[in-house]
């Protein structure tokens, strides 16, 4: 028997307030048609520019009413002059929404999503957001474009910096806990409207090549690509903004399927959807669109309310009213859930409610909020290798300190970093030994791109007459992001030839990465002793990674995404199907199975890795039942022990195998994951309670169930273990 999960009602934030409701109503009797097709439009200020076009007349058009929303303008005083042009010169002074890239910060910037999703914590990840949202609302922000939910298991995407990673079910929950700290309540002026984007299967790209065609099944859509917008969406997430990308031969920003069927009759959304920039003129070259003016035609049919810097709604929503195109009820519609969101932010009440310059001055870069970039940064870094334990460092070794990323103080903001480079006092990791006094000597070596060797031999000499070489080493926060994709991962430049050099020293290397997507690490991992994965940590980088180096902070990350042996091998993901020829058959040819003749199937590092300078042990797992019905369920119980030298922080994870299903299942799939502290030598037993819930998928009907039959389970600080216990589901 399957059981077929009802179609949740959404527990998402409601707009059933009678009061909003009044008021919109009320309003909307107010308003001319081009007044309507106002609050539809969004354009981007000159203060910062995140897309190929702008249009310098857009002051104009809020003068007249004609603008809804404004993006990338911030700062009380900016904001609160624009906010004046459209509340004292507009006939019914409807209040503008500013909105604005907040990915990882405002001014306080904290690692890029990619890196904080390596810490696992939920916690952590909702008040980062959160002090995001006071930093951003301190300035006149109304409304930031994040989270960034989609789904990617390919490194050559640069967009993959700015996500949760590979899985789904982390993915959802850190969608979850984005949108909280972001949105809040949405009563006071410390948070704005989230946003989750970009609706859908944007991280599907192909070849991992940035908004670049979407093609797959509706299994694999339902699946893999949106649980963390319904996740968002049940966390009450105001907004969603839509892909670049065509899914399926039909551009995201028109697609009907996706912003109609499922977002509205499936999923229940009430609150409006921003289509990306310039989106909706692109279905023109995506040859879905004859022109502009069909182009929006189709945009606004299929369910995007707002449109974002093309000009289409602008110029010919009311032709399409006219020539019976577009039905008025679709305009009141998108036009109602724009003006709930301003009454839900009280602008309407005071429409510079969000202008207060005492807090502008009170809040961004708040002690408070530096410390917490510290922590944040600390937990989001991986250890990938640790030979003969040359980590944590002592402070009586001589080091020698080398690489193009050792006195930067710009790329390790990384990507979308808001007005955090505004900041001064970001310090490099250089000056962070310096004011430790720490004794090292220090030279660049080689430039990140640039292939110079001029350096080298002053990186080779003050190797020699070291004990220990740190070298830092990585991307530029340009190589990852929007349209930054790579078809060679591996560290770029002659960053390679210097280590080689080093290497020939005889001194142990340490190698500190700061990048923006998974590398092809395969020669590292032979040649170097330490890897410390840093990604791009935010203002405080320098701190964090000197505590980790020096071991006042014992690393706990674990990657969320995997590392490949070489880009050949993409999409490479921990849950893959086992297809029909798996290699790991014992007495099987090995011929005739699904491999490659040149590189292992496994990855280098896989999803769910990362060592610490102490070492755990698990115990068995038990089950307290082997046998589950659909509304029972079973503990799975573990015990972990500190059993090495440092106290210490894991990452407890429970994967489960669906062994036969109605579709090809996963190998494996993260069900639930635990962060636990252990003092050196204690123990700690984790319980994950199983139900029927838990293991539910789409089949091939799009009912979301679960089936009965036969279940594998391990519990493991890695995706790379065995499965030690069966059960079965009745
Ligand atoms: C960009 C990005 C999107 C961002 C928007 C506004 O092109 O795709 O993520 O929110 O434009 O800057």
């Amino acid at each position: 028997m399957t059981k077929i999960s009802k179609k949740t009602a959404n527990t998402y934030l409601t707009f059933n307030n009678p009061n909003i409701e009044e008021k919109v109503t009320q309003l909307m009797s107010q308003m001319t048609l081009d007044e309507k097709i106002g609050q539809t439009v969004m354009y981007a200020s000159e203060m910062d520019v995140t897309g190929p076009v702008l249009d310098a007349n857009y002051l104009e058009y809020i003068k007249k009413g004609e603008v809804g929303a404004v993006l990338n303008a911030s700062g009380v005083s900016y904001v609160r002059k624009i906010q004046k042009l459209a509340v004292e010169n507009s006939r019914l002074g409807i209040p503008l929404l500013f909105g604005f890239d907040v990915i990882h910060g405002y001014k306080t910037i904290f690692p890029i999503p990619l890196a904080e999703s390596c810490s696992w914590d939920l916690d952590l990840m909702e008040q980062t957001a959160q002090i995001a949202a006071r930093e951003s609302s301190a300035a006149g922000l109304h409304w930031t474009f994040a989270p960034m939910v989609d789904i990617s298991r390919d490194a050559r995407w640069g967009r993959i910096a700015e996500g949760a990673g590979e899985d789904v079910y982390l993915g959802s929950l850190i969608a979850k806990a984005r949108v909280r700290g972001f949105q809040g309540n949405l009563e006071s002026t410390n948070n704005i409207l989230a946003c989750a984007k970009h609706f859908a299967g944007y991280g599907a790209a192909q070849a991992g090549r940035d908004y670049h065609t979407v093609d797959m099944s509706d299994i694999e859509l339902r699946n893999t690509h949106l649980p963390p917008f319904k996740a968002a969406l049940n966390e009450g997430v105001a907004t969603f903004m839509t892909a670049f990308n065509e899914l399926n031969g039909v551009p995201a920003t028109g697609n009907k399927y996706l912003l109609d069927t499922i977002l509205r009759k499936e999923w229940n959304f009430k609150g409006f959807v921003v289509t990306d920039y310039t989106s909706i003129t692109e279905m023109i070259a995506h040859g879905f669109a004859e022109n502009l003016k069909h182009a929006g035609e189709i945009a606004i049919n299929a369910g995007s309310d707002m449109d974002m810097q093309s000009g289409a709604y602008k110029n010919h929503l009311k032709e399409y009213l006219n020539e019976k195109k577009l039905d008025k009820e679709r305009l009141n519609e998108a036009v109602k859930s724009i003006l709930r969101m301003k009454f839900k932010l009280g602008l309407f009440d005071d429409p510079y409610r969000f202008c207060d310059e005492e807090k502008e001055k009170q809040f961004i870069l708040s002690k408070e909020h530096l410390k917490k970039a510290t922590e944040t940064a600390k937990k989001s870094i991986v250890l990938l290798k640790n030979k003969n334990k040359v980590l944590p460092l002592k402070n009586t070794s001589k080091i020698a300190l080398i690489g193009p990323l050792a006195d930067d103080t710009h790329h390790i903001l990384g990507t979308w970093a808001a007005f955090g480079r505004e900041n001064k006092n970001i310090i490099s990791i250089k000056e962070e030994l310096e004011n430790k006094n720490i004794d090292f000597k220090y030279t660049k070596g080689c430039d990140i791109l640039e292939e110079n060797r001029e350096d080298f031999k002053n990186a080779i000499a003050i190797a020699k007459k070291s004990d220990v070489v740190v070298m830092v080493m990585g991307e530029t926060e340009n190589m990852s992001g929007e349209a930054a994709c790579r078809t060679n991962i591996k560290l770029p430049g002659l960053q390679q030839e210097l280590i080689a050099e080093i290497k020939k020293t005889g001194k142990p290397i340490i190698l500190v990465l700061m990048n923006g997507r998974p590398l092809d690490l395969s020669w590292e991992d032979k040649t170097v002793n330490a890897i410390l994965e840093t990604w791009f940590l935010g203002t405080n980088c320098a701190a964090a990674i000197t505590e980790v180096l020096f071991g006042t902070y014992n690393p706990s990350g674990k990657l969320t995404v995997t590392f490949p042996r070489n880009v050949g091998q993409i999409p490479l993901f921990y849950n893959q199907k086992n297809t029909g020829r798996p290699t790991n058959v014992p007495n099987a040819d090995p011929r005739y199975t699904s491999k490659y003749l040149d590189v292992a199937n496994s990855p280098l590092y896989p999803f769910g890795y990362g060592l610490s300078y102490t070492e755990f042990t698990y115990s068995k797992v038990t089950l307290d039942a082997n046998t589950l019905f659909f509304n029972t369920s079973i503990k799975a119980s573990v015990t972990i022990t500190n059993t090495g030298n440092y106290d210490g922080e894991e990452i407890v994870q429970l994967y489960i195998k669906d062994v036969v299903g109605s579709i090809t299942r996963p190998i494996k799939e993260l069900k639930g994951f635990k962060k636990i502290t252990l003092k050196k030598g204690e123990s700690k037993t984790v319980q994950f309670e199983i139900t029927a819930e838990l293991l539910k998928f789409y089949n091939q009907k799009q009912d979301f169930v679960c089936e009965e039959g036969e279940f594998k389970l391990f519990i493991a600080g890695s995706s790379n273990h065995k499965f030690t216990n069966t059960f079965f589901l009745k």
